[in-house]
Formats: structure tokens, C-alpha cells, sequence
């Protein structure tokens, strides 16, 4: 089982050797092995950052802070999206970039826009105007499936997980569906059971790496609100996404399992998978994003590295509203390591 550790000469083989770690894991390779990932960090360590990480930090510290700014490598690029409902806009982004294997955080007030802003990338509502692409495609009028076989993958704010479906049924319906499957493999039962089962495989290895396994038959109407939110983390990881966005991935997660999803989240980026989360939790916002988006009234509003924008006063101010009571020093809550919620 892989260990985590802090330890720099990991981080110094993982460059000498072309990007395979002294644990033998290759950034970018998606979920090669998950019993790898099984294990979370042990107490008072943090996973590794390898190569993506450090070359994010590196790329976006060359990019000027101003909203809309262009960035070195991105994977998504939005121009003019607007939505409307009834007199107010919601959604009024001219221009915005997410740089590919980083992990940028959407912050802003309640209402900014943030949750309509994700609707509108995935399929999930349309917009007024606008167009945007994904990894070099045109996305406009796609649809949700489409989009997430695209590699575009996104979790709601409200969790939407089946909680009359076993927690391995509700991972099984995140499994990407195979083109033909309706007519050809239906007709041929070694073709299903061979993909069933591969499903089932790496259904049940996520579940491991989200402490979940344990509770792979049990209805997901029984797992807790924090549970639920790792599971649709999980399930939306079936598609081995390119780009996963998270709606207040955090909201409802006690303290113990935050230490958790962090890991996750990093852990992802180091697979090559890139990051995009809507937070309020400036805590967390600090602690793993590489850069951050800061909307207000459907507008981008500020961008930059974290240090610098959460420590800006204006965007204090103006936009964490409600928020901005949070002190943004103390760490404390995401040094707690005590065992996973029950
Ligand atoms: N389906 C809808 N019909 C009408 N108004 C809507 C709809 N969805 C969102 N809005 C409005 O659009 C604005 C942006 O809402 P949105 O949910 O995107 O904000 P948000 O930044 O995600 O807020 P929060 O932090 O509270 O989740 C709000 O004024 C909201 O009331
Ligand atoms: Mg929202």
C-alpha cells in the first residue's frame, strides 16, 4: 500500500524519473491501481505534491491578477455567458480560464452566481449568450451526458445521491454508459458481465479510497451529510474525469472527514486531474488552491494566488459579505485528525 509522506526525496525521484515517484506512481496516469490510494495520510502528514502541483504553482505564478486574465494552459475557456432569470443576471462572465492540473477555487457571496455559473458549463441549464470550450471543443448545447463523457464531471451543491440505491448501486450509476450499449452488448452477455464487472472493480476501489467500502451495501439514505458528499465525489470519479467541479464539496462535513476530502482533492490533482470548487470555507480555500476566482453579482471580480487575494481587504470586504467574519488565520480545524465520521 502506498504510504503518504512529506518526504522531499520522493518529490526530487518523482522529477528525476520522468514523473514516476519513488512509489512507482506516475502523475497523470488516472487511478492506475486505486489500492494505492486506500490509505489516507497518516496523523501530521500531508500527501505529497509532485509534479502537477508544483508546476501549477509555478505556471500561474507568473499570471498577472486581473479578472478574465489569460492563463498558460487552460482547459476550459468561457466568453460572454450570461444568464438571465426574470430582471436580474446571474451569470455576467465576459471572460474566464481554468488552467489545466490546478486546482482553482470559485469564491463569493451567497448568490454571486457560482452554482448557476456550473449549471451552465455542464449541460445542466442553458445560458443567454456565450460559448466556451473544453480542452480545445466547442461545448455550447451540449447536453449533461455528453458533456460528462466529454470529461467534464461536476457535483451538486444538494447532494443527489439515490438513497433508496445501495451506496455501490449509486457509484454504478456514475459508470460512464458504453456507446451501443442498448443494442449490441445487450445481446452479447459476455461483453456486459466483462464491463459490469469492471465496474463493480473500480466502483469498489474508490469506495475504499473514500472510507466508504464498509458501507457498500447499506442504503445511501443512511449514510450521514458528509458521507453522502464523499460518495457523490466518488461516483462522479467513475468517468475518470478531466475536469471535476465541485459545488461546496465541504458544506455539511464535520471536521474530521474535512482533513480527508483535502487529501482527496490533492490527491486528484496529482493524477492529472484538474480541480475547479465552489467554497466558503476560507480555510480550505487556503490550504489547497493553486488560484483563486472570486465572482459577485454574476461577475469575475478578482483572481489571483490565494495568499494574495484572501489577504486583499477589498475582496474581504465587498465580497465574502457574510463570510468575511471568518478569521482567516486559523488553521486549526484542518489539523484535526481524529478517526473518520462514524
Ligand atoms: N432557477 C432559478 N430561477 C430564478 N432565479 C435563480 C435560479 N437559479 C438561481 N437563481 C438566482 O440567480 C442568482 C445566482 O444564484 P446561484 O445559486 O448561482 O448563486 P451561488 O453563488 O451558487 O450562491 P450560494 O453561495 O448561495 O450557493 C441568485 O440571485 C439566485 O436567486
Ligand atoms: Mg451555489
Amino acid at each position: 500500500m502506498r504510504e503518504h509522506t512529506t518526504d522531499k526525496s520522493a518529490r526530487q525521484t518523482a522529477r528525476q524519473t520522468g514523473g514516476v515517484d519513488a512509489y512507482g506512481v506516475q502523475p497523470g496516469v488516472p487511478f492506475q491501481d486505486l489500492s494505492r490510494w486506500a490509505t489516507k495520510a497518516p496523523e501530521g502528514e500531508q500527501l505529497i505534491s509532485t509534479a502537477y502541483g508544483d508546476k501549477v504553482q509555478k505556471d500561474l505564478a507568473f499570471v498577472e491578477h486581473k479578472p478574465g486574465v489569460h492563463k498558460p494552459d487552460p482547459i476550459l475557456v468561457a466568453d460572454n455567458v450570461t444568464r438571465r432569470f426574470g430582471g436580474i443576471t446571474a451569470v455576467d462572465v465576459d471572460h474566464f480560464e481554468i488552467e489545466r492540473h490546478g486546482i482553482t477555487a470559485l469564491i463569493g457571496p451567497n448568490g454571486a452566481g457560482k452554482t448557476t455559473f456550473f449549471n451552465l458549463m455542464t449541460g445542466f441549464d442553458t445560458p443567454n449568450t456565450g460559448r466556451w470550450t473544453f480542452d480545445g471543443q466547442d461545448m455550447a448545447h451540449m447536453k449533461p451526458e455528453r458533456v460528462a463523457r466529454m470529461g467534464m464531471v461536476r457535483t451538486f451543491q444538494l447532494t443527489k445521491v439515490m438513497s433508496r440505491l445501495t451506496v455501490l448501486d449509486n457509484m454504478l450509476l456514475g459508470a460512464p454508459v458504453q456507446p451501443g450499449e442498448g443494442m449490441f452488448r445487450s445481446l452479447v452477455p459476455p461483453l456486459w458481465r466483462k464491463q459490469e464487472k469492471a465496474n463493480i472493480e473500480k466502483a469498489e476501489a474508490l469506495l475504499e479510497r473514500f472510507l466508504l467500502i464498509k458501507k457498500k451495501d447499506d442504503y445511501a439514505g443512511s449514510l450521514s451529510g458528509g458521507q453522502r458528499k464523499l460518495l457523490e465525489m466518488a461516483r462522479a470519479l467513475m468517468r475518470d474525469p478531466k475536469l471535476v467541479m465541485l459545488d461546496e464539496p465541504m458544506a455539511g462535513v464535520n471536521p474530521a472527514l474535512k482533513q480527508s476530502l483535502l487529501d482527496h482533492i490533492v490527491s486528484l490533482r496529482e493524477e492529472g486531474t484538474t480541480v475547479l470548487f465552489v467554497e466558503h470555507d476560507i480555510n480550505m480555500v487556503r490550504h489547497i488552491a493553486d488560484w483563486v476566482t472570486v465572482m459577485a453579482e454574476g461577475r469575475i471580480v478578482a483572481e489571483g494566488q490565494p495568499k494574495s487575494v484572501m489577504d486583499d481587504p477589498a475582496v474581504v470586504d465587498a465580497y465574502l459579505g457574510a463570510h468575511a467574519d471568518i478569521d482567516l488565520g486559523d488553521d486549526s480545524v484542518l489539523e484535526m485528525t481524529e478517526s473518520e465520521e462514524a
